[in-house]
């Protein structure tokens, strides 16, 4: 049999995150542009070759998927894949099948995703306030997300919000969203802004809210625990004592977790990239339509995996920001 994926710092890869479109409803402002050029369909692969790539990946060892966008919901045709998906959990090569969505499309799809295996989602959320929210996300509807928050709910899904930090814009809003989170029974992570896309470099500065910081203002009022299990994932998590909530913090420029990293991420296009925070990337797309040979097909996901990165530069200075990559989140699927 196959032997596991083992990259060069000897980190076993085992999390394969999977854009399945760079389409989204939404543009973000720390994602996308409000003029977005996406791809040509032909570029995509079809939801054979995805299953096809994936099937290889959980062959080698992945046991866990995580699908992202854009937004994946969006897909023509993404339950088929999900579906797909869900034999591998029944076999049980896959220990969890998932998703990160924007929940616009959750009222709709909630039901299918639970029949398919998928426990918990993530759903982005930055503000509560619809009129900063429709801000953000440029013209998305806060009520269509939180109704479809609520059906995610009524299907049995386990839901964690994700929250990106944004100074001057979300501050304000630290005790309202971790309230109603303790009051839905959602977990919450907080995120530090990656310096991606094409927004401005002083924007970007501007911007960045250290969850340091953020950490010692919910400190001010809750009684902050340390929890141990790190999921291999790179959000550390405390628990508030007074409310027995679940907060995370992702923290990739002030805490760097690479050394544990356990994931890589497919895009829409066939290509591996070894790191969020890197442009080192394989083209899987050539040698899956190469051949219907899979032999071919695991040997260049070893040999891409034999280049992974040890970590990414990403970097607030005084001078202003490193490691800033031009790639915009929806194309790798942050
Ligand atoms: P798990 O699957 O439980 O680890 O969830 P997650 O929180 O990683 O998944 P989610 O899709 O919700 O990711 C939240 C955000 O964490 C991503 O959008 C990224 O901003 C960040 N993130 C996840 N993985 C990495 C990584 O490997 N490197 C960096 N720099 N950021 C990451
Ligand atoms: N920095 C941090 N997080 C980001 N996301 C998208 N772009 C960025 C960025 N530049 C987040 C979204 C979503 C997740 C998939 O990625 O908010 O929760
Ligand atoms: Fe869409 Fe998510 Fe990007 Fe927002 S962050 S534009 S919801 S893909």
């Amino acid at each position: 049999s196959e032997l596991p994926l083992i990259d060069p710092f000897a980190r076993a890869i085992s999390y394969l995150r999977v854009s399945v479109t760079d389409r989204c409803d939404f543009r973000c402002a720390y994602c996308m542009t409000e003029h977005m050029t996406f791809l040509p369909k032909a570029e995509l692969l079809t939801l054979e070759e995805l299953d096809r790539l994936c099937s290889n990946f959980i062959a080698l060892g992945v046991d866990k998927l995580r699908i992202t966008g854009g937004e994946p919901l969006v897909r023509k045709g993404i339950m088929t894949f999900f579906e797909a998906m869900a034999r591998h959990l029944h076999s049980g090569a896959l220990r969890e099948l998932t998703l990160t969505t924007n929940g616009s499309q959750l009222r709709k799809y909630a039901a299918e995703l639970a029949a398919c295996g998928v426990k918990r989602i993530n759903v982005s959320l930055d503000s509560l306030d619809a009129e900063k929210f429709a801000k953000i996300t440029r013209w998305g509807r806060l009520d269509q997300v939180l109704d479809g928050i609520e059906a995610a709910k009524q299907a049995g899904l386990k839901v964690k919000i994700n929250t990106v930090a944004l100074k001057g814009f979300n501050e304000d809003e630290l005790f309202s969203l971790t309230e109603w989170c303790g009051r839905e029974n959602h977990d919450l992570t907080f995120i530090e802004v990656m310096p991606m896309g094409d927004m401005g470099e002083a924007q970007r500065v501007d911007q960045y809210w250290p969850l340091k910081d953020l950490r010692r203002q919910l400190s001010t009022r809750y009684t902050l625990q340390d929890l141990p299990d790190r999921t291999g994932g790179p959000a550390r998590y405390v628990r508030l004592a007074e409310t027995d909530q679940r907060i995370g913090f992702i923290t990739p420029l002030t805490h760097n977790f690479c050394e544990s990293c356990n994931r890589v991420r497919l895009t829409c296009t066939g290509e591996l990239y070894m790191c969020l925070g890197q442009e080192d990337m394989a083209d899987l797309r050539a040698p899956l339509r190469a051949s219907a040979d899979d032999a071919q097909l695991r040997q260049a996901i070893r040999r891409a995996i034999s280049h992974k990165p040890k970590g990414h530069d990403f970097d607030y200075t005084r001078q202003g920001v490193k490691g800033q990559m031009t790639r915009h989140m929806s194309h790798t699927g942050g």
